[in-house]
């Protein structure tokens, strides 16, 4: 995973068809999906449950571009093992999961992903600044997370605000909640890369007729370009 600011867009399988992951990812793909967001919730941190990791062990060998998985988990650190060798390339770990989200960063790292840190809405861009050393993404949090389908949170200062405190480092700016073709621009200049788009993606379409999703991302392309 070579790292560069180019917009990239992300569909999270949240709003996919959860018995047909596989067909989804590849007509996604296809249709020009650049990364593969997965949700992992746990109905304590969040209060929705979705899969683990085997789900995405089972879904690994159907990505062919980039394996983004956000744990909306706690305690996040007895899983990390697991969703590395389920083949994740990135695993993204809450901020507000724990007492010590930099031991997660540190330990995903260790197990060979690239580490995440992502932000609740109510949480401010200055709680990740001692962890920039360590981190390859932050993701910025639009909604406050558990379903997809939510109404985004204008929060364009925070990631400008984070796109200054990055500076040169190699570390993405991800944005997810509510990114449609109408919000993704206000975020993309403020300094996002990552566009997570889960309903905005999938809606009209489906694996016997996924055209639909490709016009919805070139769509989200587009009104960024
Ligand atoms: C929300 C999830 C998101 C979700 C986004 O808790 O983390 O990834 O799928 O869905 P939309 O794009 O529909 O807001
Ligand atoms: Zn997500």
């Amino acid at each position: 995973m070579s790292f560069d600011r180019s917009v990239k867009i992300a569909p999270s399988i949240l709003s996919a068809d959860f018995a047909n992951f596989g067909e989804e990812i590849r007509c996604v793909e296809a249709q020009g999906a650049d990364w593969i967001h997965v949700d992992v919730m746990d109905g304590h941190f969040v209060p929705n449950i979705t899969f683990g990791p085997s789900t995405c062990a089972a879904i690994r060998p159907h990505i062919l571009t980039v394996m983004d998985v956000h744990l909306m988990i706690a305690p996040v650190d007895p899983y990390i093992e697991a969703f590395a060798e389920a083949g994740a390339d990135v695993i993204t770990a809450h901020v507000e999961a724990g007492a010590h989200i930099h031991r997660s960063l540190q330990a995903i790292r260790a197990n060979g992903a690239k580490a995440g840190v992502a932000l609740n809405p109510g949480t401010p861009a200055s709680a990740v600044a001692h962890l920039l050393e360590i981190a390859d993404l932050v993701c910025v949090m639009t909604v406050n997370p558990g379903f997809g389908g939510q109404s985004f949170i204008p929060l364009e200062n925070k990631v400008a605000e984070l796109r200054a405190m990055i500076g040169d480092r190699p570390i993405h700016i991800e944005i997810d909640g509510g990114v449609t073709s109408l919000t993704a621009p206000g975020l993309v200049r403020a300094g996002a890369d990552v566009l997570v788009a889960g309903s905005s993606v999938f809606k009209g379409g489906s694996v016997s007729n996924p055209a639909p999703y490709g016009a919805n991302i070139n769509a989200i392309r587009a009104a960024v370009a």
